[in-house]
């Protein structure tokens, strides 16, 4: 993630979640894969587009991935 991004930006917009609650979810809720960002946020589970790259059917393609901010989190 070279870009920076503000706790404010939406990363699944089905969802309407924001980076800020995915962190919540991952710091404070120790979620450790998509099924749990899911569960505590809803994040990921509409068309699935914000999970990672590769689910991505949007014609534009999204900057910030819930896989790319899980691994960044999930490093020892
Ligand atoms: S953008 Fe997250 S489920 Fe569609």
């Amino acid at each position: 993630m070279a870009q920076k991004f503000l706790h404010s930006y939406i990363v699944c917009t089905c969802k309407n979640v924001s980076l800020a609650e995915i962190l919540f979810a991952i710091k404070e809720k120790n979620a450790k894969n998509l099924k749990d960002i899911a569960f505590y946020t809803d994040a990921g589970s509409a068309c699935g587009s914000c999970t990672c790259k590769e689910n991505d059917v949007g014609e534009k393609k999204m900057d910030l991935y819930l896989s790319q901010i899980l691994d960044k989190y999930n490093k020892k």
